[in-house]
């Protein structure tokens, strides 16, 4: 059931876009009639991929995948604020384990202390990727590791480089 009125976001870091994150991307678009992936321009953590690189990232993985409708922006600052901005009514993260579940339940109700109409909705990915982590898949690269089967084809051959 598509919920066609809806507009979502999906923020995120995605340094860089991993399996897991394309999985949540297709199980949101098939609910929602318009998505858009928010790539934090600035994280707390230091990225690998700068922001652009992160975004072409994940639009170029997204394109592969023949999904259609779907934006793919930088934003900065404030969630809730970028969300009122594009007319987003829902916040989209995906939930992998019960050790995500601290961290998204704050934040989820932090978004909602400073724009009560915007609600949060947790999507589990399918279990084949549940357990990949763009932190994990960032080490693997850098150690020499195969990725393939872990991130899209594109972000494997733009880690190969980085890491080269
Ligand atoms: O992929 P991440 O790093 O877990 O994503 C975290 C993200 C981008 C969703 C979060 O850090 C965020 O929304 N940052 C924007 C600033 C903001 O709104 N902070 C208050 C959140 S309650």
């Amino acid at each position: 059931m598509t919920h066609t009125t809806s507009r979502a976001v999906y923020p995120g870091s995605f340094d860089p876009v991993t399996l897991g994150h394309l999985d949540i991307v297709r199980r949101a678009s098939r609910l929602y009639g318009g998505l858009t992936v928010a790539v934090l321009r600035n994280t707390r953590k230091k990225p690998a991929f700068s922001a652009e690189q992160r975004r072409a990232m994940f639009e170029a993985a997204i394109t592969a995948e023949g999904l259609t409708g779907i934006e793919v922006v930088h934003f900065e600052g404030l969630l809730c604020d970028f969300a009122h901005e594009i007319g987003a009514q829902v916040v989209i993260r995906g939930l992998r384990a019960i050790s995500d579940f601290e961290y998204e339940l704050q934040m989820a109700q932090m978004n909602r202390r400073l724009a009560p109409g915007l609600e949060t909705v947790f999507l589990t990915p399918g279990e084949e990727v549940s357990f990949i982590s763009s932190g994990l898949v960032r080490e693997i690269a850098q150690l020499g590791g195969d990725v393939s089967s872990l991130v899209p084809a594109c972000v494997a051959a733009e880690l190969s480089r980085r890491y080269a």
